[in-house]
């Protein structure tokens, strides 16, 4: 069932109210729904006026702002941190999402690369959110597969085109964040080029498509039903992640630790 579906339905009062309506009244809901979305939805400008409205910056990471209140003490991470540990006490707000998203995934029968792929995909959004795509991968690079990775770095740029092949269609929440009229940058652009052309297209497109664009309330997806394949695909440092000496380690402890100045 469609997101799009799912808000009539619920805006109306639900299945059964559904039912006893006439043709006519549903087809007067659905363009009621239809005119409350466009005038919902901001322009890219008026997205763009907000900015100087804001105590921070939209880019800035999850755990470093606390959107104009204060930020709480974080309970300090074990001497050498694993995933389960990051997932557990710093993935605050991404955590659910990928947990659902990789879940999603598995349920539709992806291959492991995608799940996992899935699993990791957002939580650089921790840290920061511009070009998370891109950071998210590098941060998983030196533990998983190169498809992975692919995975991971170009969802963000596909997600912006619709796949009707995939049953991918671009999400009604980008027009709300984004603005209704946003036109991606060239930089997306010419990636999504690339990557379209790739061989390996299927796999960050797959992660766009098992992908959530809203929260699904009720579904608890637990870290550890994930244990098995990440031990056949995840690669877990033994001095703990931050510690490794990989290239990639400094950016771990800025995730582990976000309250030191320098
Ligand atoms: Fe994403
Ligand atoms: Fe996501």
């Amino acid at each position: 069932m469609s997101h799009d579906r799912e808000e009539i339905i619920a805006q109306l009062g639900g299945d059964d109210a559904v039912r006893r309506l006439t043709s006519e009244a549903k087809a007067d809901a659905l363009e009621h729904h239809l005119q409350g979305k466009i005038a919902r939805f901001p322009t890219a400008a008026q997205v763009e006026a907000q900015i100087e409205t804001r105590t921070y910056r939209q880019g800035v990471g999850f755990l470093f702002h606390n959107a104009g209140k204060t930020v709480k003490k974080l309970q300090p991470m074990p001497a050498k941190p694993t995933l389960k540990d990051f997932f557990r006490l710093r993935f605050f707000h991404t955590a659910n999402h990928v947990l659902q998203s990789a879940n999603r995934a598995r349920q539709n029968g992806m291959q492991e690369e995608v799940i996992l792929a899935c699993l990791l995909h957002d939580v650089s959004q921790e840290l920061i959110r511009v070009d998370h795509g891109w950071w998210s991968a590098q941060i998983f690079e030196p533990y998983v597969s190169e498809k992975t990775a692919f995975a991971i770095r170009y969802h963000q740029a596909l997600r912006f085109y619709a796949d009707p092949a995939f049953g991918y269609q671009y999400p009604a929440l980008y027009r709300e964040v984004f603005g209704e009229d946003y036109q991606p940058e060239p930089y997306i652009e010419a990636t999504y080029s690339m990557v379209r052309n790739h061989p390996w297209y299927d796999l960050p497109r797959l992660l766009t498509v098992n992908d959530l664009y809203s929260f699904e309330p009720g579904v608890v997806v637990e870290f550890d039903e994930f244990t098995d394949l990440l031990g056949r695909h995840f690669k877990q440092p033994a001095e703990g992640l931050g510690f490794d000496n990989t290239a990639v380690a400094h950016i771990w402890r800025s995730i582990a630790m976000p309250d030191h100045p320098l």
